[in-house]
């Protein structure tokens, strides 16, 4: 990768930035990144990120266009809320600064727009969240589609998000607010969206939406806590200091999160969510989410003239499941079944955590285009933000 060194800032001291991002960063990219200072209107997400990443004070700011303005960045990485993130990556690119905005790129399509306008101007890398694109996983099932072409050409498609995270972060902190995250599809099926894009190598035209709100959400004050609720003991929903789940990162090193009631009267996203999509190329796709499921897991289906793709990214699963993803595909003309083991990579996401840091740090010094692009994002949101539209109003949303 040659011997430059890149200077990162990265915005936003929580989970994304710190404990994956950042310790990263330190201890495995010290040859090749210098983290010059990370940005946070919060004091105590400051102080945890300047310990965790041994950082001094000239280097953490309460105010991110600060940042951007006084140190000699070559790369941001964004993970602050996702509201935020349209302001910051066009100031970036303003500033000349290469950038990894997590997903959601932004809450509309609009504002994944507006970004990429900037973004062409500067001449800068984009690079989009989209973790699952470098999984071995997702890889694999990209490349029995439109590689290997086993399956033919694909007429059907779908996926379904069983996500069990509704108690564990969604309902109890900043994503249950529509202003705030977009909703349900924009916030999290954006993932599993781009990957039925990838996969089907199309743009969508038109998606349909069904959804509701049907286990959070509620008359609970909007400032209950858990920590200090009377029946924080009992109740299953409760997220308490000893039942954090974390996803990835180093599990020794933990953070305060927002542990507010998922009864709460403010909840406006939805907790379940069905899409039919129609593509440019013709194919019919269906997705499905819900946010209360017990197990956390990504299914996808791809049905073309020659044969039936099934892979499921088991991550978590009931006691008596395999946790291992595989895909397999059956043979239309001769009933023929093939079980395609697949093996992840370390890290965050299966593997796809690394993979995108490395994607990213590549093409700032390649100046390539990553994998996963601002069009990606914007794709993804397309179907995401006029899905959570169509849901509202009833209609179909022509997307282009
Ligand atoms: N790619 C993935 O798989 C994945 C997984 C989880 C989260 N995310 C995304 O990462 C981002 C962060 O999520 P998280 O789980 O780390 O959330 P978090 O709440 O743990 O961290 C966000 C931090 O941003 C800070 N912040 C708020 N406004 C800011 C501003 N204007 N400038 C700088 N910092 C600001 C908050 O104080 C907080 O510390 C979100 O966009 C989320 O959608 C992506």
């Amino acid at each position: 990768m040659g011997e430059k060194i890149i200077n990162i800032g990265i915005v936003g001291a929580g989970n994304r930035g710190i404990r994956c991002y950042g310790l990263y960063l330190m201890k495995e990219k010290r040859n090749s990144v210098r983290i010059m200072g990370i940005s946070d209107p919060d004091r105590k997400r400051l102080e945890f990120g300047k310990k965790v990443l041994n950082l001094d004070d000239s280097s953490v700011f309460d105010d991110t266009e600060k940042m951007l303005s006084v140190l000699p960045l070559d790369a941001v990485i964004i993970t602050s809320p996702d509201y935020t993130h349209k302001k910051i990556a066009i100031s970036a690119f303003k500033k000349g600064i290469d950038v990894l905005c997590e997903k959601p790129l932004a809450l509309t399509v609009k504002d994944c727009d507006d970004i990429i306008r900037e973004q062409k101007k500067s001449g800068k890398i984009l690079c989009v969240g989209f973790v699952l694109r470098y999984n071995n996983f997702y890889k694999k099932m990209h490349e029995i589609v439109n590689v290997e072409k086993k399956i033919g050409r694909i007429i059907m498609a779908g996926a379904m998000d069983s996500v069990s995270t509704g108690s564990q972060y969604f309902f109890h902190g900043w994503w249950r607010l529509r202003k705030n995250s977009g909703g349900l599809l924009v916030q999290k099926a954006t993932h599993s969206i781009d990957i039925l894009n990838w996969v089907i190598n199309s743009r969508a035209t038109r998606v349909y939406g069904e959804g509701g709100l049907s286990v959070f959400g509620g008359n609970k004050s909007n400032t209950k806590r858990c920590s200090s609720c009377e029946i924080k003991n009992t109740c299953p929903e409760a997220l308490l200091e000893n039942n954090v789940q974390w996803d990835y990162g180093e599990g020794n090193i933990k953070m305060e999160i927002e542990d507010k009631c998922v009864f709460a009267k403010e909840i406006d996203v939805y907790d379940h969510e069905v899409l039919t999509i129609a593509y440019e190329n013709g194919v019919k796709a269906f997705f499905v989410e819900s946010q209360f499921t017990p197990d956390y897991k990504r299914e996808f289906w791809f049905i073309g003239d020659k044969g039936r793709m099934y892979g499921i990214d088991p991550y978590i699963v009931s006691n008596k499941d395999e946790r291992k993803p595989y895909i397999e595909i059956v043979y239309r003309h001769t009933r023929e079944k093939e079980i395609i083991p697949v093996k992840l990579r370390p890290g965050g996401h299966g593997g796809g955590d690394p993979g995108l840091i490395e994607d990213f740090l590549s093409c700032c010094l390649t100046r390539k285009n990553p994998l996963a692009d601002g069009v990606a994002g914007r794709e993804s949101i397309a179907i995401c933000a006029g899905g959570e539209k169509s849901i509202e109003t009833g209609k179909i949303i022509k997307l282009r």
